[in-house]
């Protein structure tokens, strides 16, 4: 039976740890130069309908990596829904790959992919989630503090598709997940529900707020992202004003703790959401982030392509 990762609550914390180890233990391998050949001949599609730095770099060089090979479709290439049915991409697409990898501007597109196709789809983002990203994101918190239950995510910014998943995200991993939104930009309510519903399990706090200095207190990380995503440019004007006050800065990062780790997905918008002062400091990792998403992408792939696990 085929699986697919078209949001962070797919997976099971205990299959998200699985993913941890391998990753921890490809990345030793990448670092030794020893050979982790584990998709031999698998072919994976991208399709993406909007831009990519390190979503397609690291799926590319990832398949590389692992002995496979990606190809990359970009939007004018396949136009899935007008050129011809999703239904009948997906159809066509099973018949020659192992795994796809789309990047949509609706989520139900992922799903849509996810439906028809008898091969792996994993999400590579859409308006609502990017579960690559916090998982990236989570495995990196791990390798710094050694430990996820417990620890507190200050999320100052929009309630966008990389929240929605942070939400999901803490939820399994039982986490304190604070989010700082403008009214009007709060996350997705479905994504909220469920993480609520979850934490019962999980013993994660999940809180959305109105102010970002609400948030930072005993805080073990602050995350941001862009104020205007992909998709919303027109938006951009508004945004700027509605998200006066959220960013992050040297007074708001001294209020959380010491040794606090800064995160942004990236790609960033210097001087909106984060000062260059605060990207660029001793607290940042975001660089560690980016690199994380090529391993822990590798091991989402052998995990979904690789036949036996
Ligand atoms: N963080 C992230 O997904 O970056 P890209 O948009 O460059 O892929
Ligand atoms: N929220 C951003 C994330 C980019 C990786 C966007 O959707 O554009």
């Amino acid at each position: 039976m085929k699986r697919d990762l078209l949001s962070p609550k797919d997976f099971s914390p205990e299959e998200i740890e699985g993913i941890f180890s391998l990753a921890a233990e490809l990345k030793a391998k990448q670092k030794q130069g020893l050979s982790h050949t584990f998709l031999l001949g698998k072919t994976l599609a991208m399709i993406f309908e909007k831009p990519s730095l390190r979503t397609r770099v690291t799926f590319e060089a990832g398949m590389t990596q692992l002995g496979g090979h990606a190809i990359y479709l970009a939007p004018a290439d396949i136009r899935l829904g007008e050129r011809e049915t999703v239904q009948d991409g997906a159809r066509n697409l099973e018949r020659w790959v192992e795994g796809i990898v789309a990047r949509t501007f609706r989520h139900e597109m992922v799903e849509r992919l996810a439906q028809y196709a008898g091969i792996p789809v994993i999400n590579g983002l859409t308006d609502r989630h990017h579960p690559c990203q916090i998982f990236s994101d989570l495995f990196t918190i791990l390798e710094k503090r050694e430990r996820l239950q417990g620890l507190k995510v200050a999320f100052i910014g929009d309630g966008n598709n990389v929240c929605n998943s942070w939400l999901e995200g803490a939820a399994l991993m039982g986490m304190h997940f604070v989010a700082a939104c403008p009214k009007g930009y709060e996350p997705d309510a479905e994504a909220l529900a469920w993480a609520e519903e979850y934490a019962g399990l999980s013993g994660a706090r999940l809180e959305v707020v109105y102010d970002p200095r609400q948030t930072t207190e005993g805080a073990d990380v602050l995350y941001t992202d862009v104020w205007t995503s992909m998709g919303q440019e027109e938006e951009r004007t508004r945004r700027l004003r509605d998200f006066q006050g959220f960013q992050v800065n040297r007074s708001l990062v001294e209020r959380a703790k010491p040794d606090v780790l800064v995160m942004h997905c990236l790609p960033v918008h210097r001087g909106e959401e984060i000062t260059d002062e605060v990207m660029d400091g001793s607290r940042s990792v975001v660089f560690d982030q980016a690199e994380n998403r090529l391993h822990v992408q590798k091991a989402i792939l052998v995990k979904l392509l690789g036949g036996n696990t």
